[in-house]
């Protein structure tokens, strides 16, 4: 069965053809985000009309990659939200204009939950010999909008089990990006800072910290002990803007910060040492409560997805966390470009688990809830 999706609920213009929810025929992607950089986040406006400049080329750029016709394909599918209603709009009425036209079957998906299925394909060009995903499953989506944790039953069946009460794990690293002067880097700024901490602050042999002169900044873990399986970073960007501030103060004149003003920012070796506590902080809470999860539910496997699971420092701490816990439990992190929005998890999660509607009946749902 191939499908082609559409992907548009926020700043990127995706496009792909996947057969059997598992095999990539195509996969293009047009983002705006460097239009959005210079005013610090994303501009809903300009977002939607990228999106309409950039739907057609996109589509048809799949469509050849793929080297289909619309006529051959089996159904379309579409991301209907949650997201950006302008963006929305346009990945939608292009969806529903082509199954219409072309009589095919329509498959409204829900992106938060689609993203899961990145770890359902397993065909090149990325990791070939994917594992095998055994059930129950715990699945943790954790993305710049969301922070949810699911049981997987089976490929078709899923359960909410707890999410984000404020910002998600993405946002926090935005955010306190952004607040480390990384303007809208995000998690990629601070996970390269924090390994340049790592390599600079400790010797991998002896595994000390060799710079004690290095203030041990520690940041709260926010609701890590706490029996739900809820989250709450909201708090992170206060907790870091309260150290930044105290450490001004404590470095205005030592050998790191070569100045008593105090508008200068941070020398770069105590913002990557700040960067790097901030991913200890995050990671320590999403490895923890997908554990605990796991542990209640007696998972036999863990699927990360979202454009958080492409951070290095979560990947190995779930597997750190597998080891130690000396349970049967597989890893399953998709290739990095299939955790940031793309349209060939819309089409795997329309695959296993989505149901062809009416095209008549298929709208934006910008609030769309995670909970079925
Ligand atoms: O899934 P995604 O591409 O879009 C949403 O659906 O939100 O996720 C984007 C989020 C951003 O918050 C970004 O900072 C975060 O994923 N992200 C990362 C990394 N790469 C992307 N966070 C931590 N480490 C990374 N390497
Ligand atoms: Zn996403």
């Amino acid at each position: 069965m191939k499908i082609l999706a559409i992907e548009t609920s926020c700043d990127e213009t995706a496009a792909a053809v996947v057969e059997d929810g598992t095999k990539i025929l195509s996969n293009v992607i047009a983002s705006s985000a460097a239009m959005h950089r210079k005013y610090g986040g994303i501009v809903p406006e300009v977002a939607a009309r990228e999106q309409l400049a950039c739907i057609i080329p996109t589509i048809k750029e799949a469509l050849h990659q793929a080297q289909i016709t619309i006529d051959e394909l089996d159904a379309i599918a579409v991301t209907v939200g949650p997201g950006l209603i302008g963006s929305l709009l346009i990945g939608v009425e292009s969806a529903k204009t082509i199954a219409f036209v072309k009589n095919k079957p329509l498959i409204p998906v829900n992106h938060v939950l689609a993203h899961i299925y990145a770890n359902f394909v397993h065909s090149e060009p990325f990791t070939v010999n994917r594992k095998q995903i055994n059930f129950p499953a715990i699945s943790l989506v954790a993305s710049g909008g969301h922070t949810e944790l699911f049981l997987m039953e089976s490929p078709e069946k899923l359960t909410w089990l707890g999410g984000t009460l404020d910002d998600a794990a993405g946002e926090a690293f935005d955010k306190t990006a952004r607040l480390l002067g990384f303007g809208t880097g995000g998690g990629p700024a601070i996970e390269k800072a924090a390994k340049e901490y790592q390599l600079s602050a400790f010797s991998p042999s002896i595994g000390l910290r060799v710079n004690p002169q290095q203030p041990a900044i520690k940041l709260p873990r926010p609701m890590m002990h706490d029996e739900s399986l809820n989250f709450s970073f909201s708090g992170l960007k206060t907790a870091v803007l309260r150290e930044y501030n105290k450490l001004k103060v404590i470095h205005s004149n030592d050998m790191y910060y070569h100045s008593e003003n105090l508008n200068t920012p941070l020398s770069d070796d105590i913002t990557s040492e700040l960067a790097f506590e901030i991913q200890e902080a995050i990671t320590d809470v999403l490895v923890a409560k997908t554990m605990s999860a796991v542990k209640k539910h007696q998972a036999k496997s863990i699927l990360l997805s979202g454009g958080v699971a492409a951070n290095s420092r979560l990947r190995d701490k779930f597997q750190l966390a597998i080891d130690n816990s000396k349970l049967a439990i597989s890893l399953h992190v998709p290739p990095i470009p299939l955790c940031t929005d793309n349209a060939v998890y819309i089409a795997s999660y329309a695959y296993f688990r989505g149901n062809p509607t009416d095209w008549h009946k298929v709208t934006a749902l910008p609030d769309l809830s995670v909970e079925e």
